[in-house]
């Protein structure tokens, strides 16, 4: 059972207020306590096993499932080899692995290794749809940095259905050789998925797109590894919180409810350069980042979400959820904690790309559910790029919602925001980004290892809604000599 609790504030100026104890509108506190009554539930490391060519193999199988986050009747879901999300895949830089994935639901899905540096048709997008009853083995070689990445379905217009039902789950890149951090799975490593549910009062999913806002479905239930009100027992000195928002359109700025200050030290790609003090991160949906939080013996401190940064007007703001102010999980001190070893001065190698002569500098601009004008067409190929080079791509936010822009296959360098320098956050290597309304950014890449002309990768708003509005491009990578081939499947929107 779990309890229900009220942590969905809109607390500024002007706007109502709905939560008992809650007064002052620009204060980031309340006195008001989220009662954390349930243990966190871990996402168990999926079993693997070699098979004789020395690749490691997982199971998946996505199949309807049932969950109890509230009181009543149990809402039904989607799960991966269990009722709500899926097992965390584990694997080493430089290994082989071999996914098979099972449908047992009852439509065609998709699955997506969301950061992964991949040969197109493993990628899981649209063009790898798994019909029921069948499975897809994607395989490939993990070649990049130790990282979090996470996998989910990308059915054509289909995704923010599918994630919501609870088809997601996390993907870590470990190095050969660990660094000493913590690393010790869901005890001083933390797996920290976050999502936000909507239930009709009969507990089933609402997945209806409301009229207002734009943002498709925002939920006002936070889970957290699919916990209702979850806390986490802190047997170390240090804690390392692998964080996901996983999240359909649901922006968190996270921070600690004391304000203590925290080590953020990896972004979507991987570790960064050194580890970066702070006391806040915010992730739009799709982002993930790394951060190791110091506690004392005895204490109970908040993970909180605060009101977001979205750049957008106050009303817009409410509805796209950036006024709130959400618990999303306490960390419970052990009143005796284990001495954790103290945070490497370095972690990560800096990231290098030479941009001097980039092979081509595109533009994509994002407005009105489409990029560059366009609908996503699964039949319409937008951007053949060479492989071996390095392009940068100037995003643009013309509207005045929220966008943010991911893509396959690459980590990419935030070059610039608005002509200035990003944030010490944005820093490190990404695959997702917020692009706020008016801003345009310049991000670098580079194409390495696969080509195929026949096969696209993709590019879009990761606010699903928006992705399956349409608001996605897809891009081949070119070897030599290579033009973009023809797609068999002409699938206009709309
Ligand atoms: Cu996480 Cu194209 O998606
Ligand atoms: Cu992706
Ligand atoms: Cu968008």
């Amino acid at each position: 059972m779990v309890s229900r609790r009220s942590v969905l504030m809109y607390g500024f100026a002007g706007m109502p207020v709905i939560a008992a104890g809650w007064r002052a509108p620009d204060a980031c506190r309340t006195d008001e306590r989220t009662a954390f009554t349930n243990k966190l539930a871990i996402p168990p490391l999926a079993r693997s096993h070699h098979d004789r060519h020395g690749r490691r193999v997982f199971d998946l199988r996505a199949a309807p499932g049932s969950m109890r986050f509230r009181p009543g009747a149990p809402t039904e879901t989607w799960g991966f080899n269990g009722p709500y999300l899926g097992p965390t895949l584990r694997a080493r830089r430089d290994e082989t692995v071999l996914v098979n994935v099972r449908n047992d639901l009852p439509e065609e899905t998709t699955v997506h290794w969301h950061g992964m540096h991949v040969p197109a048709a493993m990628d899981g997008g649209p063009h790898q749809p798994i019909p029921p009853g069948t499975t897809w083995s994607p395989t490939w070689t993990i070649k990049q940095p130790a990282a979090t990445l996470w996998y989910h379905p990308h059915p054509h217009g289909r995704t923010a259905r599918h994630v919501h039902h609870g088809l997601a789950g996390m993907f870590i890149v470990d190095e050969i050789e660990a660094l000493a951090l913590p690393r010790h799975y869901g005890v001083d490593d933390i797996p920290v998925i976050v999502q936000d549910k909507r239930l009709n009062p009969d507990n089933q999913l609402n997945e209806e797109i409301p009229t207002i806002g734009g943002m498709g479905v925002l939920g006002d239930l936070i889970i957290v590894n699919g916990t209702v009100a979850p806390y986490v027992d802190v047997r170390s000195t240090r804690v390392r919180l692998r964080l996901l928002n996983a999240s359909n359109s649901r922006f968190y700025n996270f921070g600690m409810a004391d304000d203590r200050s925290f080590a953020l030290i990896a972004t979507d790609g991987g570790l960064l350069a050194a580890p970066l003090d702070t006391h806040r991160v915010q992730l739009s949906p799709g982002e993930r980042a790394e951060i190791v939080v110091a506690v004392r013996p005895g204490e109970r401190v908040t993970l909180r979400s605060y009101r977001s940064d979205l750049g957008i007007n106050i009303g817009d703001q409410r509805f796209a959820g950036g006024g709130d102010i959400l618990d999303i999980l306490e960390l419970r001190a052990a009143s005796e904690l284990f001495p954790s070893p103290p945070l490497p001065g370095t972690l990560g190698e800096r990231p290098v790309l030479d941009v001097s002569a980039p092979a081509a500098t595109r533009t994509f601009e994002l407005a009105d559910f489409k990029i560059n004008g366009l609908l996503m067409d699964m039949g319409r190929i937008d951007v053949g790029v060479r492989r071996g080079t390095t392009e940068i791509w100037e995003v643009a936010n013309l509207d005045t919602i929220p966008h943010n822009f991911h893509v396959h296959d690459v980590q990419f360098l935030i070059l610039s925001m608005d002509g200035g320098p990003p944030r010490p956050e944005l820093g490190g290597w990404k695959d997702t980004f917020y692009v706020k309304p008016g801003t345009r950014a310049r991000i670098a890449m580079r194409f390495a290892d696969y080509a195929d002309p026949d096969m696209p990768y993709m590019y879009h708003c990761h606010i699903l809604w928006h992705e399956d509005q349409g608001m996605m491009g897809q891009f081949v990578v070119l070897g030599p000599g290579q033009r973009p081939g023809t797609l068999p499947m002409s699938h206009a929107h709309g």
